[in-house]
């Protein structure tokens, strides 16, 4: 039998887009697939870990392992991971999207003659940040960082102007979002690691036993 080492501990996963309506027919999103959050909440869930996997709209398949909360917007997926919480275990790769149409409306918008175009935004809630400065805050907080220039400058800052523990920092220059691949680096307050580019799944068991062996550290 696989030795579950998270055997005991509560994960939450954010996965996909966020999908930001603007009127019955349109919306904002992104190109994030899921795949990679789909692995990471499984890898987890094989390790004993009892995973909520709070997710936008994606076209794969849900995995088996992790209870699935299915969500469209940011400010749902804010909501579904609070209600979620408490948790020892925050992963945090979902590409939630930064702005949000100011108005909803519910009648299909025209186009103007001329001018502007009619679409104003609003910042959405930072999950990752949210949940790092709740007093539920998980033991262990990972945020993941997708680049497409200045990946490790990049990443080291936002692991301290998020707050979280851990970053994932990748390169999604080339195919990342939405491929079958990625090489991830993991920036951690004891150093970084340089995980060979790899299946998805692959990257997402070895981020899965690093978090086993950081909780076989501390308990
Ligand atoms: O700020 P940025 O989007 O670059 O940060 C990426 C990290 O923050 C990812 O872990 C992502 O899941 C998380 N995030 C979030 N809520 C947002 C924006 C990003 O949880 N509104």
């Amino acid at each position: 039998r696989a030795p579950k080492p998270l055997l005991g501990r509560r994960a939450i996963v954010t996965a996909g887009p966020t999908r930001e309506p603007i009127d019955p027919v349109r919306y904002l999103s992104n190109h994030s697939s899921g795949r990679q959050g789909y692995a990471i909440a499984q890898a987890l869930a094989d390790l004993g870990a009892q995973v909520d996997l709070v997710t936008g709209p994606t076209a794969i398949a849900k995995p088996l392992g992790p209870n699935i909360i299915a969500v469209e917007t940011a400010e749902q997926m804010h909501a579904a991971v609070h209600a979620a919480l408490p948790a020892d275990i925050f992963v945090a790769v979902a590409a939630v999207a930064d702005w949000r149409p100011a108005q909803q409306t519910h009648k299909k918008t025209k186009k103007p003659e001329g001018g502007p175009a009619p679409l104003q935004l609003v910042e959405n809630p930072d999950i990752l940040r949210s949940v790092c400065l709740s007093d539920k805050r998980p033991n262990l907080v990972v945020g993941f960082a997708a680049e497409t220039h200045d990946v490790m400058e990049l990443a080291r800052a936002k692991r301290v102007r998020k707050d979280c523990d851990w970053i994932v920092a990748n390169d999604v220059s080339g195919d990342v979002m939405g491929g079958q691949e990625n090489e991830m680096i993991i920036i951690t307050d004891a150093g970084e690691t340089r995980l060979p580019k790899q299946s998805k799944q692959a990257a997402a068991r070895a981020l899965s036993r690093r978090i086993a062996a950081h909780f076989g550290e501390t308990s």
